[in-house]
Order: C-alpha cells, then sequence, then structure tokens
C-alpha cells in the first residue's frame, strides 16, 4: 500500500491554523481569527504585511511590466539600486540582486575568493548564513551539515564576541571573514563594537574581505539603515534579503567601490534577480521606512520594551531595535504557547531558553502593550507553574 503525501512537501511545522491574508502587524486566519504577528512573517514584513504603498507599488509595475532579466536595462531597477546604496551608507557603492539570503551570502562568498585567490573562509560559531552549499559552508550547524560535508568549502568557526579568540586567529588564507553582526538564530547575541572595530582591523591587515550578513539585521530594523552602522563598522560587502522588499522575495549584495571595479560583466548572474516587481517593492518599501521614520521608531519601541521587561519571566533583552531576544529561561516554551493562546506570534531560536521579536517596524503602539500584557499575565497567573 502507498503512504499518503502531501502534495507540499512539508518543510517546516506550521501553526495550527490556516493563513489568509494579512494588514499591518496582524494576520488573520480562514476563520476569521487575527493574530499580532511580532515574528514578522520569518523577519520579512518590515512595512507591515501589504502595506498600502507597497501594495500600490506592486500592482502598478506589474501592469507595466512583470519581467526581465539583467539582459535588459531597466529604469526601476537602476531606480532600486540607487535608493538602496543612498539608505545603506557605511561604504557601499554598488549592488547586485539576487533573490534570497543564501543567493546573496553565497555571491557575497564567491566574489571574496574570486578576488583574493585565497580558498579558506572564517566564520562564527552559532552562525546562520543559509542553505545552499558555500552559505552551508559558513554556517554552524552539525544536523544542517552532516549529508554535504565533503563537499563544503573549508571553514574555520570563531568563537563570536571573543577577543582572546579573534587576537589569536590567523586570516592570512582566508578570503572572507562572514558575520552576522546580531546573531539572530542563534538566540539574539551581540558583540561589542569595540570587538568588531578589532575584526575589521584584522581582516583589513589581512587582506581578507569581511562580510557582514545583514539578511535580518538590516534594511533599518536594529534602528540603523544596517547594523554596520549601529557598530560603526565599514564592512567590503553587505548582504541582505528578508525585508528588503516586504516579502517580495529578493536578496542583494551590496560592495564598496574597491571591489565593484573590480568586477566585469558575467562574474555575478540571476535571471530573477532584481526583477521589476522586486524592485518596485524595494523602492516602495524604503520609501515608506524614511517616510514613515521606521528606523528612529524602531529603535525607541526597543528601549521602550527593554524598560517594560526589565525583571520578571523575561530576565533579559538582547539585541538591537526590532530584532529582540527575549531570555526566558525555562519557561521560554511555555510563554511562547501562552503567546499563541493569545494569537500572538513570536519566533523561538536555538537557544531553548530565548524567543525571539521581530515585528513589522510599523508595528502599532497598541500591539506592543497587548504583547507586554500578555507576557505580565503569564507571570501573574504562573502559567508554566
Ligand atoms: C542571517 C541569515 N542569513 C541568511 C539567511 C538565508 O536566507 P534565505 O532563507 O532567504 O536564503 C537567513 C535566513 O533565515 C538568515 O537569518
Amino acid at each position: 500500500m502507498k503512504t499518503a503525501v502531501s502534495p507540499l512537501l512539508p518543510t517546516y511545522t506550521p501553526y495550527p491554523f490556516l493563513l489568509v491574508s494579512g494588514q499591518g502587524e496582524r494576520v488573520c486566519d480562514d476563520r476569521g481569527r487575527t493574530y499580532l504577528d511580532f515574528y514578522g512573517g520569518h523577519c520579512v514584513a518590515s512595512t507591515g504585511h501589504c502595506h498600502p504603498a507597497v501594495a500600490a507599488a506592486i500592482a502598478d509595475q506589474a501592469r507595466k511590466l512583470i519581467f526581465y532579466s539583467a539582459a535588459a536595462q531597466l529604469p526601476v531597477r537602476d531606480r532600486a539600486a540607487q535608493a538602496l546604496v543612498e539608505f545603506a551608507g557605511a561604504g557601499m557603492a554598488s549592488v547586485f540582486f539576487c533573490n534570497s539570503g543564501a543567493e546573496a551570502n553565497e555571491s557575497a562568498l564567491k566574489v571574496a575568493i574570486k578576488l583574493t585567490g585565497r580558498k579558506h573562509l572564517v566564520a562564527f560559531q552559532g552562525a546562520f548564513h543559509g542553505r545552499s552549499l558555500l552559505a552551508l559552508s559558513v554556517t554552524d550547524s552539525p544536523a544542517l551539515r552532516k549529508d554535504y560535508e565533503a563537499l563544503l568549502a573549508p571553514t574555520r568557526f570563531l568563537p563570536f564576541a571573543d577577543s582572546a579568540a579573534l587576537d589569536a586567529a590567523d586570516f592570512s588564507q582566508a578570503a572572507a571573514v562572514i558575520v552576522e553582526p546580531i546573531q539572530s538564530m542563534a538566540g539574539v547575541k551581540t558583540a561589542s563594537a569595540r570587538w568588531f572595530a578589532a575584526l575589521r582591523e584584522k581582516c583589513t591587515r589581512a587582506g581578507t574581505l569581511l562580510i557582514f550578513d545583514e539578511v535580518q539585521s538590516g534594511i533599518g530594523r536594529v534602528g540603523a539603515p544596517f547594523a554596520a552602522q549601529l557598530y560603526g563598522v565599514a564592512p567590503d560587502l553587505i548582504t541582505c534579503a528578508k525585508g528588503m522588499a516586504s516579502g517580495v522575495p529578493m536578496g542583494g549584495m551590496l560592495m564598496n567601490s574597491a571591489l565593484a571595479s573590480a568586477l566585469k560583466p558575467g562574474d555575478l548572474g540571476s535571471t530573477f534577480g532584481g526583477g521589476p516587481l522586486a524592485c518596485a517593492a524595494l523602492i516602495a518599501t524604503l520609501k515608506v521606512i524614511v517616510e514613515e521614520k521606521l528606523v528612529e521608531r524602531a529603535s525607541n519601541l526597543a528601549k521602550h520594551i527593554r524598560s517594560r521587561l526589565a525583571d520578571g519571566v523575561v530576565q533579559k533583552v538582547r539585541g538591537a531595535g526590532l530584532l529582540l531576544g527575549l531570555e526566558a529561561g525555562t519557561q521560554a516554551k511555555a510563554l511562547k504557547t501562552h503567546l499563541l493562546n493569545q494569537h500572538i506570534l513570536v519566533g523561538g531560536s536555538d537557544d531553548p531558553n530565548v524567543l525571539r521579536l521581530m515585528p513589522p517596524l510599523t508595528v502599532a503602539d497598541q500591539a506592543v502593550e497587548k504583547l507586554l500584557a500578555c507576557i505580565a499575565d503569564f507571570q501573574a497567573e504562573g502559567v508554566a507553574a
């Protein structure tokens, strides 16, 4: 007898409801129930679900031209690149558009290998950079790597935010060091500006390219355009994806002018990268972020959330802006379930004691108050006891 399989290959354990629509920080199921999305559709819904300006920009573009590859020069693609480079600052002069975070990291690592002529990579313990083979090479996950070890690029994993280990490391054979400035999946771990400055200095001295993976931390989420500004560091390359086009699939590899001028046509390519719909969505996303002052909002909301969760079930709040980790110890899992029962979605992490908040940057004050009240209820009721 044949085993019945789902037409859609199951890759995640989904929420226990059917999600059919979204607006702002809310998503709605097929029975009309709404949920507050502090998971942000996987850190993607930067301007909220279906922001009217983003939806209109996508619809307008869809009526003009849905797709043409990089074989044609498109004004919308040129405008998107200009807008992203201006928004980014941090010494970024040029962007290669692709379709996902993994593709952006894969491209950045390839550029580093090509331009340095070196084959070794350096990454950090706890890192997640994606599932394609070079991105997986620098991802510290035995479960994801085990079947492919023989195919992965040689990579040394250093302890994150450890100055002694950084001092002792030899980068002379390394094409690139890749780092998430805030390690999200690992449990929203941060390092000091001093540590990042030492990392920058060491890469420069060794002729090793420094790649900031800002797939989660970029595009205004951490209270600065990119975490690079938060820590006062100018990486050689910054990768982004997730929220950059408010949910239309898009990745970007930003680079400084020295690298951009060393690359020539044909070195990189991607059929769908920089497609008109994604570019229109990116332009609209950046416009909303600037006009609605969402970078400042992310920073202010983080201060507010921290001040309200200073002690209690959440013992510590990690991270920056609206990429926050709530340390809740052994009660983290019960707190996540409690919030889901109250129709509030939050993320888990590889650290079982840490829940993640990565809501839309537009999240309403009332929604934040509701979250804080539900966490307080959990404490008061001793729900986990
Ligand atoms: C920091 C980071 N880098 C890279 C990726 C891979 O992005 P994608 O799933 O778009 O390939 C992710 C995805 O969660 C991520 O969090």
